[in-house]
C-alpha cells in the first residue's frame, strides 16, 4: 500500500467519483464507499490498472444510520490509518414540505448530515492525536440561505457548513483542518434536478464540471482552507449573503 489513504463516500459518480481519481493521481490509496457494488468494483480495478493505486471498497446503503460505524470497523480491521476524509455522499428533494415524502426526507437527514457527522467523530479523533489529516465534507451553494421547495436539503447543507466551521475552529494549532466544499450546481448535478424552471434557468448559465468542482475542492483541502467556494460570482453571491443574513435582523 502507499503510504497515505483516503476514505471517500459518494465515490461512484459524480464529485466523489472525481475525488478518487484525483487522489489516485497523487499516489494515495482509497477507501471507497457508495451504494453500487458493481460500480466500485470497476473503479477499483481501473483506477488499479491506471495509477497502481490499492483500493478496498465497501458497498452501503448509508441512508441508515450507524453504518460508518461499519465503515470504521472494517477500515481498523486492515489496519488503514486515514489520513484524509472526504465525505461526498448526499441528494436532494424538490417540493413543498407539506407534500413530500418523509420516508425519503429521513433518508436525506441520515446520508447527508447523520452519517457525515459519524464519519468524521470516528476518524478525527486519530488525525488529532497524528497531528495530521485533511477533511473535507460537501455542502453547497445552498448551504448559505433557506431554500423554498427544497427546505430540508437546503437545511442539511447549511447543517454541514456551520458543522464543518465549528470544528474547523476548535482544530486550529492540530495540524488537522476541516473544510466545507460548497459547489454550485455543476453540468452532472443539473440532471438530478427535478424542477424543470430551475434546469431552464441554470442551462443559461455556464456551469462547472465535476472534475472542475473537485479539482478544486482537493486544492482548497490541502491548503487547509474551511470554507471553499467555486466559482468567483458565486463567492461574491455568499459573501453578500452572509453580510446581510449578520445585518439585517429578521422581523
Ligand atoms: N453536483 C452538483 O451540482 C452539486 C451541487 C451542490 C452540492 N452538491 C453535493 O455534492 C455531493 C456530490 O454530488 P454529485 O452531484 O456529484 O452526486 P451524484 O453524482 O448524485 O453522486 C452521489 C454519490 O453519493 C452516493 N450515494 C447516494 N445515495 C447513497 C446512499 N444511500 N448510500 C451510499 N451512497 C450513496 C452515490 O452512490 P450510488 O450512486 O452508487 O448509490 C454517488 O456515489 C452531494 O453531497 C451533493 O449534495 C452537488
Amino acid at each position: 500500500m502507499n503510504k497515505r489513504t483516503a476514505l471517500i463516500t459518494g465515490a461512484t459518480t459524480g464529485i466523489g467519483y472525481q475525488f478518487a481519481r484525483i487522489m489516485a493521481r497523487n499516489k494515495v490509496d482509497l477507501v471507497l464507499v457508495g451504494g453500487r457494488e458493481e460500480v466500485l468494483l470497476e473503479i477499483a480495478i481501473m483506477l488499479y490498472e491506471r495509477y497502481g493505486t490499492y483500493v478496498k471498497f465497501i458497498p452501503l446503503d448509508l441512508t441508515h444510520q450507524n453504518l460508518a460505524f461499519v465503515v470504521y470497523n472494517d477500515v481498523v480491521k486492515d489496519g488503514i490509518k486515514i489520513d484524509y476524509l472526504i465525505n461526498t455522499a448526499g441528494f436532494g428533494d424538490y417540493g413543498n414540505f407539506h407534500e413530500t415524502d418523509w420516508q425519503r426526507e429521513k433518508e436525506m437527514i441520515n446520508l447527508n448530515v447523520v452519517n457525515l457527522v459519524h464519519f468524521t467523530k470516528l476518524f478525527l479523533s486519530a488525525m488529532v492525536v497524528r497531528g495530521k489529516g485533511r477533511i473535507l465534507n460537501v455542502a453547497s451553494t445552498a448551504a448559505f440561505q433557506p431554500g423554498p421547495q427544497s427546505a430540508v436539503f437546503h437545511a442539511t447543507k447549511a447543517f454541514v457548513l456551520s458543522f464543518s466551521e465549528s470544528i474547523a475552529n476548535e482544530l486550529k494549532d492540530t495540524g488537522v483542518t476541516v473544510t466545507a466544499l460548497c459547489p454550485d450546481p455543476s453540468q452532472c448535478g443539473l440532471e438530478a434536478i427535478a424542477e424543470q424552471e430551475v434546469k431552464k434557468m441554470l442551462r443559461k448559465r455556464k456551469l462547472p464540471k465535476d472534475w472542475e468542482v473537485a479539482e478544486f475542492g482537493f486544492h482548497s483541502m490541502i491548503e487547509g482552507k474551511t470554507v471553499a467556494v467555486e466559482g468567483f460570482m458565486n463567492r461574491l453571491f455568499v459573501n453578500v449573503m452572509r453580510f446581510f443574513r449578520n445585518e439585517v435582523p429578521s422581523k
